[in-house]
């Protein structure tokens, strides 16, 4: 489980998150939504160790994340595949290179065995391993790069997969593509996913838990349904894409 206690994070003089408190369950799919600039992407950056919290705790699967040594992260990265927002792609590597990179990185198979590794989890997102494997990055679509994204997170097998914005620019059916790969894989193959999104839609196909951040923290926290029929009227106006009481609301506060 990943557990995440009181996290505070201020970059020079502005508080990102002020007190974030959020339970991460094992097997599920957790989607992390708010408005833009509000601190998402800070949030899963902080599990996977990148950044360092001014205060507060992160645990994943009882090991101590917000003090561990460079020697720990690399262990903990190992269970974690994390998919970067801006695309993650080394644009030099060819889609092959790209995949493989976490197997040379952290083990010592054979190159028959990494091809092996390699095509069966082009296959797994959904790509053409064949047609694809020796593509660069530029020479994919956005929604391919997503999934060359997604296969490169998970070919170390890992316990988590954390998903910044994967269908963000991305059409309804490619988006809906995307939504189910992450379901089958969630639901297939025991990973625990942790998917950042502003997309309502895609949400509502596939989360099993929603927590919405707000502000510095999780003003909301419940399955879909629980979510749908929030009285939280920041919630609300989120919902109903209504900016005016978003705003008036925002004022107030
Ligand atoms: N390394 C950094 N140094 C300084 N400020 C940062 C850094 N990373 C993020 N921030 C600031 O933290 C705030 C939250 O950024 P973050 O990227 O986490 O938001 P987000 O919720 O993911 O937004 P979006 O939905 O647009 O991706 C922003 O004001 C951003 O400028
Ligand atoms: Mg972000």
């Amino acid at each position: 489980m990943i557990k995440i206690r009181h996290l505070k994070k201020v970059f020079g003089n502005k508080v990102v998150l002020k007190d974030v408190n959020l339970d991460i369950v094992d097997g599920k799919i957790t989607y992390i939504l708010g408005m833009s600039g509000q601190g998402k992407s800070t949030i899963i950056k902080h599990i996977v160790g990148l950044f360092k919290p001014t205060s507060g705790e992160i645990w994943v699967d009882g090991v101590p994340i917000h003090n561990a040594d460079i020697k720990t992260l690399y262990e903990i990265r190992k269970k974690i595949g994390f998919t970067f927002q801006e695309g993650a792609l080394f644009d030099s590597m060819n889609i092959y290179e790209n995949v493989a990179f976490p197997l040379r990185e952290h083990t010592k198979l054979k190159e028959k065995e990494i091809k092996r590794r390699v095509f069966e989890t082009l296959e797994m997102v959904g790509l053409e391993a064949n047609r694809v494997a020796y593509l660069y990055p530029h020479e994919l679509s956005g929604g391919m790069k997503k999934r060359a994204a997604t296969a490169r997170a998970i070919i170390l097998k890992p316990k988590y997969v954390l998903y910044d914005e994967p269908t963000s620019g991305l059409d309804p059916i490619i988006s809906d593509k995307i939504t189910r790969m992450i379901k089958n894989l969630t639901r297939n193959h025991n990973i625990t996913s942790v998917v950042i999104s502003h997309d309502l839609k895609e949400t509502f196909k596939s989360a099993d838990y929603i927590a919405f951040l707000y502000n510095g923290e999780i003003i909301e926290y419940a399955d879909v349904e629980g979510f749908k029929n929030s009285k939280n009227p920041i919630v609300r106006a989120f919902i109903e894409g209504n900016s005016e009481i978003y705003e008036k609301i925002a004022e107030a506060v």
